[in-house]
């Protein structure tokens, strides 16, 4: 019999550009109060880049700072997963890009589009490689510019969206280790029509008509997409550790994407679990699509709320719709 082997982070780095846009800003801006983003929201700053800075140079920025905690070659990476909706350009990936940037020679890698759920279907498509034995270090990065799609006259979008990336790197777990456990995936094509950007695309290719009608912006239902994402955070996370005969009391920390604090609430608040439990930085990033989850990984570490050992829920809902969640005993 063959023996099954199982994956597991062995090291975690993120970068946010220094640029801090604050409620105060966004008051200047848009017809909006810091009361109201951070009732409604829970967001009070999000950083965003300078002109010229792309997601590619936001997960080289992270790739390196995982290399400052864990050295080691980087010529051994055999996959390179970007998960991002905001790619440097349509074609090459994002996972070209970082690759030469890197400049590591021999490696495949491709990127996944998965909307807000982008760092968590990268992560489960890198665990697969290690798992299947055909690889033995995958970086798996998260990484989106969403201000590069951001309408800063729409009050509704403009005030939820940050820019920032995260990488782990995916080693195969010693005999007996947990690693990543268990995932669920889910898609919902009928919610593209709540979250969208529709121009640039073979669809819409740019013209001055498309950037006329403001067609490069993100496109946002936001009551739509709020209710999806409250039933579906819960009924994904229910899902998995039911799977995995588990409840809310077993989970020792709950990394759930950054879209809306009262998202994150209502879901812990479903589970039964102790909001100390549950790892909130959206007030300091908002939501960077891609980047929340391992970002939201290094405000749990830098808590003292995420230790080796720990069983380790993560949660997310995105564009598309998509959704997931991923049971993992954490492992640095
Ligand atoms: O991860 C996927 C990414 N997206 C999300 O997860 C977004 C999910 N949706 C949300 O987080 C919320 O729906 C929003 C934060 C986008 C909006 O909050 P809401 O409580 O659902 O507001 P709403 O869209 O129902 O609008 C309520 C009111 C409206 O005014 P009227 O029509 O009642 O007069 C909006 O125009 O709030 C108004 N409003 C604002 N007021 C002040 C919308 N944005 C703002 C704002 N400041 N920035």
């Amino acid at each position: 019999m063959t023996k099954s082997i199982r994956a597991k982070i062995t090291a975690l780095g993120t970068y946010v550009p220094p640029r801090v846009l604050t409620n105060a800003d966004l008051e200047k801006m848009v017809d909006t109060t810091n009361e109201w983003i951070m009732e409604r929201v829970g967001i009070r700053e999000r950083h965003l880049v300078d002109k010229g800075v792309a997601a590619s140079d936001l997960a080289v920025e992270a790739v390196k700072n995982l290399l400052a905690s864990h050295p080691f070659d980087l010529q051994q990476v055999d996959l390179i997963v970007v998960g991002t909706v905001t790619p440097d350009m349509m074609y090459p990936s994002t996972a070209c890009l970082v690759q030469h940037k890197l400049g590591i020679v021999n490696t495949w890698g491709f990127d996944v589009s998965a909307g807000c759920s982008g760092f968590l279907f990268a992560l489960n498509t890198g665990v697969k490689f290690v798992e299947s034995g055909q690889y033995k270090k995958v970086l798996v990065i998260g990484s989106d510019v969403n201000s590069s799609m951001t309408d800063f006259t729409d009050r509704a979008v403009c005030i939820i969206f940050g820019d920032g990336a995260g990488a782990v790197l995916l080693e195969p777990a010693e005999d007996g280790e947990d690693g990543v456990i268990d995932h669920v995936a889910q898609i919902e094509g009928m919610g593209g029509q709540y979250l969208y950007m529709p121009g640039g695309g073979s669809l819409n290719p740019a013209s001055h008509e498309t950037v006329e009608q403001k067609m490069h912006y993100i496109h946002q239902d936001g009551r739509n997409v709020f209710k999806y994402a409250v039933k579906k955070m819960a009924e994904m996370t229910e899902r998995i550790l039911e799977k995995n005969k588990l409840t809310g009391k077993d989970v020792d920390c709950f990394i759930a994407h950054q879209a809306n604090l009262r998202i994150i609430t209502a879901t812990a608040d479903r589970l039964g679990m102790p909001m100390e439990k549950v790892i909130i930085n959206i007030d300091r990033y908002g939501n960077t699509t891609a980047g929340t989850i391992p970002i939201a990984m290094r405000t749990a570490i830098e808590e003292g709320k995420l230790k080796k050992g720990d069983l380790v829920l993560l949660a997310a809902v995105g564009a598309g719709f998509t959704s997931g969640a991923t049971l993992l005993r954490w492992a640095l």
